[in-house]
């Protein structure tokens, strides 16, 4: 089964519009390969977003890291699925651990902004990981984090990023044949809920991918991409992992 590949940068809290810079390079390499198979979207913070997407060709994607629930209404400080769509955003990811940690997002509260993304034709990353303590559990963690997801999606709209906690940002990593059998088991787990449509359904690994074990980590059968944090804010090592994705 064909799935789509897609290699996503997430600058978290870092970048400005100015960063249109690193935009340029990325999407001056990306032109210059001309067969690159996976689609490459950046997911930078909210306030950089249009200036970004204005000043970018088509080639790359913009994402947002984050979402309301509702489209419109009384919530300070709050993005709305309206809003983004508005803006020409075509991604947003969903809950990332650093959100389920410190604005402790719940399993509820995610569903509803899966459901507000998808309802403005949004495309959802949604994560799921299980933490350092809760690795002798982890098949039920993540099976209880997929339950924020609604009874039926689709390839083209639910990408699944599979980000262990204890690997993002520390450098450390599964064994290259767990993350192949993790991916294969989250894959058992939504074919519970959508059957067959599972198999078009692109699961990526997140958690310190770099232009090191990317080249391992993407080629293996059933990783189809990464979320690639700190490592995207280097053009250099961002194209690096882009040219292992092929
Ligand atoms: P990292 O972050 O690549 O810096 O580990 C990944 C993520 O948090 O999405």
């Amino acid at each position: 089964m064909k799935r789509t590949n897609y290699i996503i940068a997430n600058w978290k809290m870092n970048g400005t519009e100015k960063s249109v810079s690193l935009v340029k390079s990325i999407q001056k390499h990306i032109l210059k390969k001309r067969k690159n198979s996976a689609k490459i979207v950046i997911c930078p913070p909210f306030t950089a977003l249009g200036g970004l997407i204005q000043k970018s060709k088509k080639i790359i994607k913009f994402g947002a890291q984050d979402v309301h629930h509702e489209h419109a209404g009384a919530f300070t400080g709050s993005i709305s699925a309206l809003m983004l769509n508005q803006l020409g955003v075509k991604f947003v990811i969903i809950g990332h651990s650093e959100r389920r940690q410190y604005q402790k997002e719940s399993i509820k509260e995610l569903s509803k902004k899966i459901n507000s993304a998808l309802s403005k034709n949004l495309k959802v990353i949604f994560c799921i990981g299980e933490t350092l303590d809760e690795i002798k559990k982890r098949s039920s963690i993540l099976k209880k984090q997929l339950t924020s997801l609604p009874s039926k999606f689709t390839g083209n709209n639910i990408i699944i990023a599979y980000e262990p906690v204890w690997a993002i940002g520390t450098g450390k990593t599964p064994t290259i044949k767990e993350i192949n059998s993790i991916h294969k088991s989250i894959r058992r787990m939504i074919s519970n809920k959508i059957g067959k449509e599972a198999s078009k359904v692109s699961i990526l690994y997140g958690g310190s991918v770099n232009q090191n074990n990317s080249e391992d980590i993407l080629n293996l059968s059933d990783v189809d991409g990464a979320l690639v944090g700190g490592a995207s804010l280097k053009s250099k090592d961002f194209c690096k992992i882009i040219d292992s994705s092929n």
